[in-house]
């Protein structure tokens, strides 16, 4: 890898390579990637920048929003309405898509995001990050939530940023996952990881214990003969982290393999799970699958669930391959006894 490769030299030399990369889709990148630096810049303020603490206000979700969703929120609005390479965007913290205002020109690409994922961490100062989902428009006729409503199979640019003790952007754009490190003194995002590659096997899960009473059957088994360790039929001791930001979950992952579970449970038995499958579930998935990892709802791939709405949610199972389908396999058996 030649030293000192910035983002923009890498989609540049990507679109060279296989035209993967037109020069709508670069813009709209690298737009993303300037919100991310800006969110980063917000972020290390803290207390300083006054961004810590609630708003005050409720999202769509009926969640309580941070300060720092908010400001997330608009900073991506703000850098990428006027740039002509998209018709619309959709986030986790507005209720309706919000259309590129007429006073400039519309391009034919969609942004999905996660503007703060993390958002129980920002006020203790552990890792957060941007989850963000490109889609192409449909021809036809004007831009309309309707548009939104393709399977994660569809997307031709996806990733995150995590704002962690460094600010790293990951992305793919169906070409494997590359990793760009944010030099801050010169003030781009420089590749730092190509061919980013999940281990098959792995030894580390991550969920949320505190719901294990709520669990279903497949996911208590699975957990439980990882518990039981080197004593049990894993025959291998198993370590657990759960950070709370699935970004820095899924970062943790992409870098040393492991298994990531949001499963559906019993606290709310009418949701699929607790994360949304449009901005959430559907760009981590195909970051994982792209670096050879697997993802799924239990029963269905996540990239080939049809949405019905934007802000649907989704059980998640991803991570190293073998682990994703043991437990495919364990709920597979389940549903199958009478
Ligand atoms: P967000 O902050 O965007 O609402 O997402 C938080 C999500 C996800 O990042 C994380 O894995 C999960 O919620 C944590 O949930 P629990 O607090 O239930 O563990
Ligand atoms: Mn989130
Ligand atoms: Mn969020």
């Amino acid at each position: 890898m030649a030293n000192n490769i910035s983002l923009t030299r890498y989609l540049v030399e990507q679109q060279r390579v296989d035209g993967s990369i037109p020069s709508q889709l670069r813009l709209l990148i690298e737009v993303v990637a300037r919100a991310c630096k800006s969110i980063s810049h917000a972020v290390n303020k803290g207390a300083l920048g006054g961004v810590l603490g609630a708003a005050q206000t409720e999202n769509v979700q009926g969640e309580i929003q941070k300060k720092l969703d908010i400001i997330a929120n608009e900073v991506l609005i703000e850098a990428n309405e006027w740039g002509g390479h998209l018709a619309a965007m959709a986030s986790e913290e507005m209720e309706d898509i919000y259309v590129v205002p007429n006073r400039y020109p519309q391009g034919e690409y969609l942004l999905l995001f996660d503007p703060l994922d993390g958002s129980s961490n920002i006020d203790v100062n552990v890792s957060i990050g941007t989850i963000f989902s490109v889609l192409r428009k449909p021809e036809g006729a004007a831009v309309s939530e309707a548009d939104f409503l393709q399977s994660g199979s569809q997307q031709v640019a996806a990733g995150y940023c995590v704002y962690g003790p460094q600010t790293t952007l990951v992305l793919t754009v169906g070409r494997g996952v590359a990793m760009f490190t944010l030099d801050r003194e010169q003030g781009s995002f420089v590749l730092t990881q190509e061919h980013v590659t999940v281990p098959e096997d792995t030894q580390e899960f991550a969920i949320n214990m505190s719901n294990m009473r709520h669990w279903d059957a497949p996911t208590r088994r699975y957990i439980d003969e990882c518990l039981q360790g080197a004593d049990g039929v894993r025959g291998k001791n198993f370590n657990m982290r759960w950070i709370a930001s699935m970004v820095a979950d899924v970062h943790r992952i992409l870098t040393r393999g492991g298994v990531f579970m949001y499963p559906w449970d019993k606290r709310e038995p009418n949701k699929p799970g607790k994360l949304r499958l449009m901005y959430e579930a559907n760009p981590m998935s195909w970051l994982i699958e792209q670096a050879g990892g697997a993802s799924t709802n239990g029963h269905q791939r996540i990239m080939d669930i049809a949405p019905a709405q934007l802000h649907q949610r989704v059980s998640v199972v991803l991570g190293s391959k073998n682990e994703v389908e043991r437990l495919t396999r364990y709920y597979g058996e389940h549903s199958a006894q009478p």
